[in-house]
């Protein structure tokens, strides 16, 4: 029986269809075109399931059948942030979702040696502490990136609440590191895997996003 996850932790439902997009982009000889074609299909349905998951005021609207209609609207202002330079990966997906939304970088790179994560650089919109935000990176290893990227977002007075951290892959070390730390923010993932290897690579995974997304054959 597979334990069970934190109550901030949301693992999209295991359909046919993910199951069969994620195959693809395991898969080590799926070509780069499809495997950004089949990344950015997980991507859009992650995008999706963190909109469901920002809150709503109520609204009432008039029909052109001039009957009111008593719905919601979203409560509050969101933004983006990419930790590149994989998560920039997975700005279009939100883009196509949420017209003209702002987005912060923060670039942060794993010591190919230590797989320490080392920070170089953030640039986030100046009202950000007024904002969800959607913090976007595909890969979850050791946590040590999103850890760092929260820390950032943190010392920006961004409420820990309002972070939702949107990831294709998670692994179990990287979800306990992330949650023990953080309890009241939220992660969506498409997939948590088995573990890390001694690289500190996720298996099974699916390799370098960034290297298989960007710059491979
Ligand atoms: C990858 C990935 C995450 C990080 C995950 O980035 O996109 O940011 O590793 O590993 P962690 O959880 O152990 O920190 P990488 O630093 O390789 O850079 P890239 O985005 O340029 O590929
Ligand atoms: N970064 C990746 O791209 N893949 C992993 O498995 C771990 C870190």
């Amino acid at each position: 029986m597979k334990p069970e996850l934190p109550p901030n932790v949301v693992c999209l439902p295991r359909t046919n269809q993910l199951e069969a997009l994620l195959t693809i982009i395991r898969d080590k000889d799926t070509n780069r075109g499809d495997f950004i074609f089949y990344s950015n299909r997980i991507i859009r349905l992650l995008v999706e399931e963190g909109l469901n998951h920002l809150p709503v005021v109520e609204k009432t609207v008039t029909t052109p059948t001039n009957t009111e209609f008593e719905g919601v609207s979203f409560k509050g202002k969101i933004c983006g942030v990419s930790i590149m330079r994989a998560g920039e990966s997975m700005e279009q997906g939100l883009r196509d979702c949420c017209r003209s939304v702002r987005i912060g970088k923060i670039l942060i790179q794993r010591d190919e040696e230590t797989a320490l994560p080392k920070l170089y650089y953030s640039k986030l919109p100046p009202d950000i502490d007024d904002r969800y935000v959607l913090l976007l990176d595909p890969m979850l290893a050791t946590g040590g990136s999103a850890i760092k990227a929260i820390e950032v977002l943190l010392a920006h007075e961004v409420k820990e609440d309002k972070i939702l951290f949107l990831n294709l892959v998670a692994s179990p070390e990287g979800i306990e590191a992330v949650t023990k730390k953080y309890s009241q923010l939220k992660i969506v993932t498409a997939s948590i895997d088995k573990g890390l290897n001694d690289k500190k690579y996720i298996i099974p995974g699916l390799g370098d996003f960034g290297d298989r997304y960007f710059t491979l054959p």
